[in-house]
């Protein structure tokens, strides 16, 4: 069976509403792979999720960029990467990322299209387009079967 769906949001609480309301689906292990331009609403989407775990703190979510993660505590473990500025030979060389990819929490990843070579057989492709000011789309695919 393949899972999609799309979506538009016309302000950011409405991205992270949205986000928040896919952690349902969600288990232990999963991988987002969320990919858009800067500005997207890609962080926006992670508080979302983050809210949605069970996240204290989850309006303090932010883009990891100069740690490459942050680990959350929630209902289950919540692990951000943002690999924007990072080359995918540098991100294997510098962490042991496996032991989050095919971990008990779930993981996300901004700018996961750079990283794509590693990324695991399953996950979930979220993609976020701009589309004006306070408009985006959003669109969401399993990437092989789970
Ligand atoms: N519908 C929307 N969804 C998400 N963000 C939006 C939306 N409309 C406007 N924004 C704004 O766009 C920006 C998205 O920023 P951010 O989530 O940090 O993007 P990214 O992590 O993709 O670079 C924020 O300033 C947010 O307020
Ligand atoms: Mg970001």
């Amino acid at each position: 069976m393949t899972f999609k769906t799309k979506t538009i949001t016309y302000s950011p609480e409405e991205t992270m509403s949205f986000a928040e309301s896919i952690v349902g689906i969600l288990e232990r292990g999963d991988l987002i792979a969320l990919i858009g331009d800067l500005g997207a609403g890609k962080t926006m989407f992670v508080k979302g999720l983050a809210k949605g775990l069970g996240v204290q703190d989850h309006l303090y979510v932010n883009s990891p960029s100069f740690v490459i993660m942050k680990e959350y505590r929630g209902e289950k473990k919540l692990y951000h990467f943002d690999v924007y500025r990072l080359e995918e030979k540098s991100f294997v060389e510098t962490l042991d990322y496996e032991k989050y990819f095919y971990g008990n929490g779930i993981t996300v990843i901004e700018w996961a299209n750079k990283i794509k070579n590693i990324l695991p057989e399953k996950y979930l492709e979220v993609k976020i387009e701009y589309r004006g000011l306070a408009e985006r789309e959003i669109m969401i695919r399993k990437i092989g079967q789970k």
